[in-house]
């Protein structure tokens, strides 16, 4: 793939075979196992096993309760700088922490505060749970809620919020930050930008977008591990007028004081709730070791020639339509009836992706640890299954 011109990005996307092979190297993937389900769980980098032995027996075990002023008070604010890094976020902007769905919940409360507008607007094709909690935001403030395509949103001065998905969980699809955040901005609406399927895949530029919230998760192209904690995003200029509706203890501006009115933290530290789980925070934090010097363009530029691979094969082998846009992700999804039923097969044959129903092939393409080689033998094994 090495040399391809790539349109949506219009530079050639040269692929280094050898550095794809080095990074794999720090991944347990079991032999024989092609993963193209990182859009789900990301696979563990190989030395969160033993970080996490090290932060059992040592912090917890022999530390103690000592830890909580070792580091793993502040851990929230310290990991979600890491994050930052990877979406254009200066640092003392993230927060890490929650579920998805929960930051969903904050930064749209967040965002409708005190609003006299009348709607939020929600991608139509959203992953489910934003839409739900859309849905309880604007029962809870008093709002209407529309549905909308993110390329026909008929944004008006009614518009709250807008809640997005950077790349649509289902057919790949990649939104345009820019131009859909200056149209919610043109109308004085806020936008609120999901970042599950983005993050850890293409270079994200909140602060130069002037993005008013981002949300999103640790374990998918992160590798944080099942359920590791989300982040939320909340510029610095957004600080001090956001209300966190969830406020816990540990968004209080003095939480050892134990007082009995709700202070919130001047700082990004008011997104916080409750007690961070430690565990899964710190296995976050070592999995963001193989981050560290990713370089996101270069990375972009694998992700884009590894799914133009596997996408060329599928429709050169298999009869099957490629329903990925050319804008897209690190995902190909790809229509094929019974998906169900062929999925199955391909897992039992060493290719785990996964599927949507009804008839939705969802394959992601994690370019630290998915290989060339890999995506023409996930192309070829796919025709063989649904021949
Ligand atoms: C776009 C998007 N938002 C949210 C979620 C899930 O939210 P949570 O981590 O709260 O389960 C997913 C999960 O796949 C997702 O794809």
């Amino acid at each position: 793939m090495a040399g391809e011109a790539h349109p949506t990005i219009g530079v050639p996307g040269a692929v280094d075979r050898e550095e794809l092979r080095v990074k794999r190297e720090l991944f347990d993937i079991p032999e024989g196992v092609i993963y193209l389900d990182g859009n789900s769980l990301g696979a563990p980098p190989r030395h969160v096993a033993e970080r996490m032995q090290e932060v059992v027996k040592h912090q917890w075990g022999e530390r103690l309760i000592r830890s909580w002023t070792e580091g793993w008070w502040e851990a929230p604010q310290r990991i979600g700088d890491r994050i930052g890094r990877l979406i254009g976020s200066a640092p003392g902007q993230v927060v890490v922490g929650d579920s998805t769905s929960v930051n969903v919940f904050k930064a749209l409360m967040g965002a409708v505060k005190g609003t006299s507008r009348t709607e939020i607007v929600c991608d139509e094709s959203t992953f489910p749970t934003d839409g739900y909690i859309a849905q309880s935001v604007a029962s809870l403030a008093g709002l209407k809620i529309r549905a909308a395509r993110p390329s026909s949103l008929d944004l008006t001065e009614d518009t709250a919020v807008v809640l997005l998905n950077h790349v649509d969980y289902r057919t790949g699809e990649l939104h345009d930050m820019k131009a859909l955040t200056e149209q919610a901005h043109g109308v004085g609406a806020q936008v609120v930008w999901d970042l599950c399927h983005s993050a850890g895949v293409l270079p994200i530029e909140l602060d130069a977008l002037g993005v008013d919230f981002a949300i999103g998760c640790t374990y998918k192209f992160l590798n944080g591990g099942p359920g590791s904690p989300a982040f939320i995003y909340v510029p610095q200029h957004k600080q001090g007028t956001f209300e966190n509706p969830l406020s816990g203890w540990n968004g209080h501006r003095e939480p050892f004081a134990m007082e009995p009115a709700y202070e919130p933290d001047p700082g990004i530290v008011r997104a916080r709730v409750g007690t961070p789980d430690i565990l899964s925070m710190l296995a976050l934090d070592a999995a963001l070791d193989v981050w560290d010097d990713v370089d996101l363009a270069e990375l972009r530029q694998r992700g884009l020639a590894l799914t133009a691979l596997f996408r060329k094969h599928v429709e050169k082998l298999t009869g099957l339509e490629v329903i990925t846009p050319e804008v897209r992700g690190n995902q190909i999804s790809v229509r094929c009836p019974d998906a169900g039923t062929v999925m199955r097969e391909l897992i039992a044959r060493g290719v785990i992706g996964d599927h949507r129903p009804p008839d939705v092939l969802r394959f992601g393409f994690a370019p630290l640890y998915v290989t060339d080689e890999d995506a023409i033998k996930a192309a070829e094994i796919l025709a063989d299954v649904t021949r």
